[in-house]
């Protein structure tokens, strides 16, 4: 990715509010159906068609070569797990899912991690810290801070639960372009980094592992999954920095 880091006018957030809602909508057009019995196959293509159906494409579908349109990713795996036939959701996994849609060209990118069925106390606990840690990151973000304040707060909160939070993959800058600068690491110093100016869009997505952080990238050149085989958890949501704080993007009705 370059290192420019666009602005957007009121008029681009605006087009990136509306991508954002759609890609609510999704998630919580989809929330029902992660159930014990459906495979993450059923989750993509019912992803699929709601989107066309809302004028909408699925950025996934065919992003350097990606072959699905949504990421659905189960326990050990961290991100960009492949929906697949074959995966039948079982009672007590928790699985993430990572929509964007395009509306009019521009990006809504989040995700959340469900329970299928009754979670184990430790999936409870992991998926609680994580939701908290993209909450603090978000109320990190003010104009005029800096980007090391995101990441600083989500790894507070994350390592003092006991947790680790993934150091591979990071939150991104977003709009007609589905990955740009800034880069948004979720660990990292306070005060350190770009500076926070208003106009700026991306998301803050972290990863936070139950055991090391350390990730594994499997042979079909997407799926990452903990080194420790142990449970990863991941929220995301699209965000701009405004003249007086941050607005969420990516929120529901
Ligand atoms: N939605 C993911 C993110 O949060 C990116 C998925 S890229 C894909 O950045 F190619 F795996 F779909
Ligand atoms: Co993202
Ligand atoms: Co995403």
């Amino acid at each position: 990715m370059g290192d420019t880091i666009t602005l957007l006018s009121r008029r681009e957030i605006e087009k990136m509010r509306q991508a954002g809602q759609l890609a609510a909508a999704l998630l919580d057009h989809l929330a029902p159906m992660v159930q014990p019995g459906i495979t993450t196959l059923d989750l993509n293509d019912e992803a699929e068609k709601w989107t066309k159906a809302h004028g909408a494409i699925s950025a996934p579908l065919g992003y350097n070569g990606f072959p699905k349109s949504i990421c659905t990713s189960i326990n050990e795996v961290i991100c960009h797990g492949i929906p697949h036939r074959k995966r039948v959701l079982q009672e007590g996994d928790i699985i993430n899912v990572d929509v964007t849609p395009i509306l009019d060209g521009y990006h809504g990118d989040c995700s959340r991690t469900f329970f299928v069925g009754t979670p184990s106390p430790v999936a409870e606990k992991l998926v609680k810290v994580t939701e908290e840690c993209l909450q603090l990151g978000i109320e990190a973000v003010k104009p005029g801070g800096k980007i090391g304040d995101i990441g600083a707060a989500i790894q507070k909160h994350a390592e003092a639960q006991g947790f680790s939070v993934v150091r591979d993959f990071v939150g991104h800058g977003i709009s007609k372009i589905f990955h740009t600068a800034p880069q948004i690491p979720h660990y990292g110093k306070a005060g350190k980094g770009k500076r926070l100016r208003p106009g700026m869009v991306f998301t803050i997505e972290p990863m936070i592992n139950e055991g090391t952080w350390e990730a594994v990238l499997l042979d079909d050149g997407w799926t990452a999954i903990t080194k420790d085989g142990k449970l990863s958890a991941q929220f995301e949501h699209t965000i701009a920095v405004t003249e007086n704080g941050v607005e969420i993007l990516t929120l529901g009705e």
